[in-house]
C-alpha cells in the first residue's frame, strides 16, 4: 500500500491518503489537527513525543490505513539551489554531486543529506562549454533524524522525505506554464517558481498568519482568539468594522506581497530571462484570508488564485463538502501522497 502524506506545520498537522487506479486518484482519507505547542521546534524529547501522539491520533481519527508515510521538511530549513555543473552524464552527476554541493550549502556536506534533480543540459557550441543544470536540495541529517524519530514513535515507517515546496509542486503546479507558488502558513511564507512542473527557485520568508493575527490584536485591542476570528472573517475586506481589520492586516500582508515580487524579479533576472510568470497559486491556511487573491493580483498585475489540491481527485460528496473551506491547507500533504505513486 503506498504511503500517505504527512505535513507537520507549526500550527497544524495535515494528513492525506490517496488511492490510484490507472491514471485516476481518489481520496481515501484526509484530516487536520492542531500541532502541540512547541511542535518540531524543540530538542526536548517530551515535546517531540507530544507531536507523535498527535500524529497517531490523527491517523486513527481519519482512518488512514497505511503505515508508510511521506513527510515534508520545513522549507526554512531546507537549502534548495539551482546550480550549473559541466556537461555530465547522469552517473557522473550522481558521483560528483557531493563535492560539487559544498559551496552552495551553509552546513558541512558530511552533516547534510543531499538530493538533486537534473533540470536540463546545454550542449557545447562554438567553443562555449556545455553545462548541466541541477536542482540541489539539502537538509541537515540531524533535522531529518528528528522527523524520523517522531514518526517512529508514532508507529510509522518513513518512505519519502522531501521539501515542502517540492511536495506542493506535485500537487499544484504540474502543467506547462511558469507559475509562482506561495504557501502562506502561520510562521512562514514559502515561495517557489515552477516551470513546466520543474521547481527552479525556492525561498522562505519568516512571516505568515501569526503576524497578521498579532497585527489585528494590536490594532483593534482584542485578544488573540478574537483577532483570529476577525482575521479569518474580514481579512483584507474593508467593508467590515470600518475597515479597521484590513488596516491592521495590510502592512504585514504587504510584506508577503513584496517578497512575492522579489521572487519573480530574481527568477526573471537570474534564470528565466525571456520567460513570463503567468500566474500565482496560493496555498496554506493564510491563503484563505478574505480578498487575498484580488489584493495580490492588484499589486503584482498577474492572475492570482487559491490552488485546490483536490482538483481532479475523486471524492464522495460529503467529503468534498467538508474539505471545501479547508482545501488550501492540504496542498503539501496531497503532494506528498501523490508523490508516493511516482
Ligand atoms: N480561513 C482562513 N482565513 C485566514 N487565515 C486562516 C484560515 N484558516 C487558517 N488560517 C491561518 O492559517 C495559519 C495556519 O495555516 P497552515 O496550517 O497552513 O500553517 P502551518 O503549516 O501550521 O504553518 P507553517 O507552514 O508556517 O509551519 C494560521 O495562521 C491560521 O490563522
Ligand atoms: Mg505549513
Amino acid at each position: 500500500m503506498p504511503a500517505f502524506g504527512l505535513d507537520i506545520g507549526t500550527t497544524s498537522i495535515k494528513a492525506v491518503q490517496l488511492d490510484k487506479q490507472g491514471e485516476n486518484f481518489s481520496l481515501l482519507a484526509a484530516g487536520i489537527t492542531p500541532t502541540p505547542t512547541r511542535g518540531m521546534e524543540t530538542e526536548n524529547q517530551k515535546d517531540l513525543e507530544a507531536v507523535a501522539v498527535a500524529v497517531k491520533k490523527l491517523i486513527t481519527d481519519t482512518k488512514i490505513t497505511s503505515r508508510d508515510v511521506a513527510i515534508s521538511l520545513p522549507e526554512s530549513k531546507v537549502y534548495t539551489r539551482l546550480i550549473s555543473l559541466p556537461l555530465l552524464t547522469d552517473e557522473e552527476v550522481s558521483s560528483a554531486i557531493a563535492w560539487q554541493a559544498e559551496p552552495y550549502i551553509p552546513i558541512p556536506v558530511a552533516e547534510a543529506s543531499l538530493d538533486y534533480q537534473i533540470v536540463g543540459r546545454t550542449e557545447a557550441v562554438q567553443g562555449k562549454p556545455g553545462k548541466t543544470d541541477v536542482l540541489l536540495i539539502a537538509a541537515s541529517k540531524a533535522l531529518i533524524k528528528q522527523y524520523l524519530d517522531v514518526c517512529s514513535i508514532a508507529g510509522l515507517n518513513v518512505v519519502h522525505v522531501m521539501s515542502e515546496l517540492l511536495a506542493l509542486t506535485s500537487a499544484l503546479a504540474t502543467d506547462k506554464q511558469t507559475v509562482l507558488l506561495a504557501d502562506i502558513g502561520s510562521t512562514s511564507t514559502d515561495f517557489a517558481i515552477v516551470r513546466s512542473g520543474q521547481l527552479l527557485v525556492s525561498r522562505s520568508v519568516a512571516t505568515g498568519g501569526n503576524v497578521l493575527t498579532r497585527a489585528v490584536s494590536a490594532g483593534l485591542s482584542v485578544d488573540t482568539q478574537r483577532a483570529e476570528e476577525y482575521k479569518k472573517s474580514y481579512g483584507l475586506n474593508a467593508s467590515f468594522l470600518e475597515g479597521r481589520v484590513k488596516a491592521s492586516v495590510e502592512p504585514a500582508f504587504r510584506v508577503i506581497v513584496e517578497e512575492a515580487k522579489k521572487t519573480i524579479q530574481y527568477y526573471r533576472s537570474e534564470i528565466g530571462r525571456d520567460d513570463q510568470v503567468s500566474s500565482m497559486i496560493l496555498s496554506g491556511g493564510t491563503a484563505g484570508i478574505p480578498d487575498s487573491t484580488s489584493y495580490i493580483a492588484n499589486a503584482l498585475g498577474i492572475e492570482v488564485l487559491v490552488g485546490d489540491p483536490f482538483a481532479g481527485i475523486a471524492k464522495n460528496e460529503q467529503t468534498a463538502k467538508s474539505l471545501a473551506s479547508w482545501a488550501p491547507l492540504y496542498g503539501i500533504s496531497v503532494g506528498l501522497a501523490k508523490y508516493s505513486y511516482t
